[in-house]
């Protein structure tokens, strides 16, 4: 018979497979506070969402209805696929008669979503995009979904959210969840920055990695380079930089989540700046930018609109879009101080005339 210790290895595998998000999630806080128990609580039905999204995603070739367009368009006029709704439901139902989640504000819905039952308990909003990069979706490539959270400030009697309408330190939370060979789903709670993979065979996310950090420089710089025409000539000058220079390579795939996944493991930058047609850029500050820009600086990194820090912008609607650049410390630096110095010569030359 073979002669080795028994005990070892399960006892290692079961240690891992323990580490799940929900115990994760209670470990944030020094003791079992109501709120401790209500934000464990919204993290597993949003853990839940992610398996609902995930397993339509995995299946999506097979079923019918679930690629393609729905024939309408969302609020930023952008053409709705049946996978945003899709997901866009599964967010609202995983909180219905939750007591958790008083509002829901997503990309896909003009205003924010009242879930009356759960208001007067749940004084927290949920913030959404619940497909982002969905050009993947038909044709089988990486999609994500992302999350803010914040408490509802107010009774918001009017229905219109003026409370939501404020910088990205008031986020209690943020995440992410990149729907790729595994699922993954990263979040901080302002402690760090941890990610979890989805195991199928127990239908929990168990912890990969914690506390991870953004290397301070990295290779990639991840734009849509077809914009280049659109740019302003600082970005165009940034760009001639990375081309010009040894130790840079171009990664883009169209979906912000894998794009800034890859940043925050391996490091480098992401941008979407204005362009002429999209001078705010694309990208919407409350659900897509704020809350990538609260876990890039949880993990040491950085995230500007170019001109400011993006965390302190304070939106003044809903469903604002806002310029990012996104990820390592030293990388993040160069974009800006290319913008920062434009716009400096630009003003000189103003003061001149
Ligand atoms: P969404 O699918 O939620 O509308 O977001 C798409 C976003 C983002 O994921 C991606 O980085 C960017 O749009 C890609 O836009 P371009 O096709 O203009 O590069
Ligand atoms: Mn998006
Ligand atoms: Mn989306």
């Amino acid at each position: 018979m073979e002669n080795f210790d028994k005990a070892v290895i399960p006892e290692q595998s079961l240690d891992r497979d323990c580490q799940t998000l929900s115990r994760h999630v209670l470990q944030q806080f020094s003791n079992f506070t109501t709120e401790a128990q209500d934000v464990s609580s919204i993290m597993n039905r949003i853990a839940l969402a992610a398996k609902l999204v995930s397993r339509r995603l995995s299946r999506a070739g097979l079923m019918a209805g679930v690629l393609g367009f729905t024939g309408e368009t969302n609020v930023q006029g952008e053409s709705v696929k049946k996978m945003d709704i899709y997901a866009n439901d599964v967010f609202i139902s995983v909180f219905k008669q939750s007591g958790l989640v008083c509002r829901l504000a997503s990309e896909e819905m003009e205003k924010p979503y009242y879930i009356p039952e759960n208001c007067p308990i749940g004084r927290y909003t949920l913030l959404y995009d619940p497909i982002d990069g969905s050009s993947n979706v038909d044709i089988n490539l990486n999609v994500g979904s992302i999350f803010s959270l914040r408490q509802q400030q107010g009774d918001d009697l009017d229905g219109e959210a003026q409370d939501l309408l404020q910088d990205g330190d008031r986020q209690i939370g943020a995440g992410y969840v990149l729907y790729g060979p595994s699922t993954v789903l990263v979040y901080t709670l302002g402690k760090g920055v941890h990610s979890f993979i989805l195991d199928p065979s127990l239908g929990e996310f168990i912890l990969a990695e914690e506390n991870i950090t953004i290397p301070s420089h990295g290779p990639v710089y991840s734009v849509n380079e077809g914009n280049y025409w659109q740019w302003d000539e600082s970005i165009r000058e940034y760009i001639r930089y990375v081309h010009r220079h040894e130790g840079y390579t171009s990664r883009y795939s169209g979906a912000l989540v894998g794009d800034f996944h890859r940043i925050l493991l391996q490091g480098g930058v992401f941008l979407y700046p204005g362009t002429v047609k999209k001078p705010e850029g694309k990208l919407r500050l409350l659900y897509e930018s704020a809350p990538l820009a609260l876990l890039a600086e949880q993990a040491g990194g950085q995230a500007s609109t170019g001109m400011e820090r993006l965390l302190s912008v304070v939106p003044d609607k809903l469903h604002q879009r806002t310029p990012l650049v996104i990820g390592s410390t030293e990388d993040v630096q160069l974009v800006e101080s290319f913008i920062q110095d434009w716009a400096r010569r630009e003003s000189e030359q103003q003061a001149l005339v």
